[in-house]
């Protein structure tokens, strides 16, 4: 015989509804992670979590580990200890063993994508993992191809090569290749590298519709925090060989930031109150 236990009684859709859409499990859980290559512990004690629908920053110095950090969450580095969880499951496993829920922009994409490759065929590459199936594409998937391009306005140059294409253009093709599975959650590495100001504002702008209009949960890895600003909700930073997680609230911090870049950062607040963090 058991006594009924007080706190067990509250049916679960009580407790949905009373939590509303937060109720969400988080996108990304990191029970003290950490990572060795070559022999050398890359970070370690990486305790966060990512919430669902949120838009993350990743940020350190070179080598600091964050292309590491991105290829754990896709399976492709293995943990040296601790428990990651993405959209509910152990990395690379879970329904989506094909990574269809995943969405990945590499960090060097045009070598990734291949020089012939018309912009068209790059983004198939999303659905069909290879390039040899181009004679057996459906119409749904067809589709599929020209609403990615749409979304990312590259449209007008789908059948171009995508090494004739600008950077800005290039970048607009890696993210319709990586959204064409309609994935809930995108990783990116570096993407506003190499890119002047106004394709940096193009890509955090479309960005930002992904996230709001489509839900998708972003990761993002980033040098300058500056240009996302107006997108993110957090950051994961790499200090010291350890792996953080802040809401932007936290990351925006002179002491912080001086020690994560290595450089005397100062935080300004505009008078129309956009923030932004320079080098003094
Ligand atoms: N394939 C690899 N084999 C061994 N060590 C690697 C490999 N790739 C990266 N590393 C090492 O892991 C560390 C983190 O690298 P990386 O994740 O690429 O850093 P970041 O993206 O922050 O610049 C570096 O010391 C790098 O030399
Ligand atoms: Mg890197």
């Amino acid at each position: 015989m058991s006594t009924p236990d007080p706190t067990a009684t509250a049916p679960a859709a009580d407790v949905t509804s009373a939590a509303g859409a937060a109720a969400a499990p988080p996108a990304l859980v990191f029970d003290d992670v950490s990572v060795v290559r070559g022999g050398r512990l890359v970070w370690s004690e990486g305790t966060f979590e990512i919430p669902t629908g949120s838009v993350t920053a990743i940020i350190g110095s070179n080598g600091s580990g964050k292309t590491t950090m991105i290829k754990v969450i896709l399976g492709l580095v293995p943990t040296a200890s601790g428990r990651v969880r993405v959209l509910g499951h152990a990395p690379g496993e879970g329904p989506s063993s094909g990574r269809d829920d995943i969405g990945y922009v590499p960090q060097d994409y045009t070598s990734t994508a291949g020089d012939a490759i018309r912009a068209r065929d790059a983004v198939l590459l999303g659905l069909t993992g290879s390039r040899w199936a181009f004679s057996r594409i459906t119409r749904e998937q067809r589709e599929r191809v020209d609403q990615a391009l749409a979304a990312v306005d590259a449209t007008e140059f789908a059948n171009r090569r995508v090494s004739q294409l600008s950077g800005g253009q290039r970048q607009r093709v890696a993210i319709a290749q990586a959204i064409v599975s309609r994935p809930r959650l995108v990783v990116l590495d570096e993407p506003l590298a190499s890119l002047d100001l106004r394709n940096q504002r193009e890509i955090v702008d479309l960005l930002g519709r992904l996230n709001k209009d489509l839900g998708v949960t972003i990761l993002v890895v980033a040098h300058d925090l500056n240009p996302l600003l107006s997108v993110l909700d957090g950051a994961v930073y790499l200090l010291d060989g350890h792996a953080h997680h802040a809401p932007l609230s936290g990351v925006v911090d002179e002491d912080l930031l001086s020690h994560l870049y290595g450089t005397r950062i100062e935080v300004v607040r505009t008078p129309q109150g956009e923030l932004f963090m320079r080098s003094v």
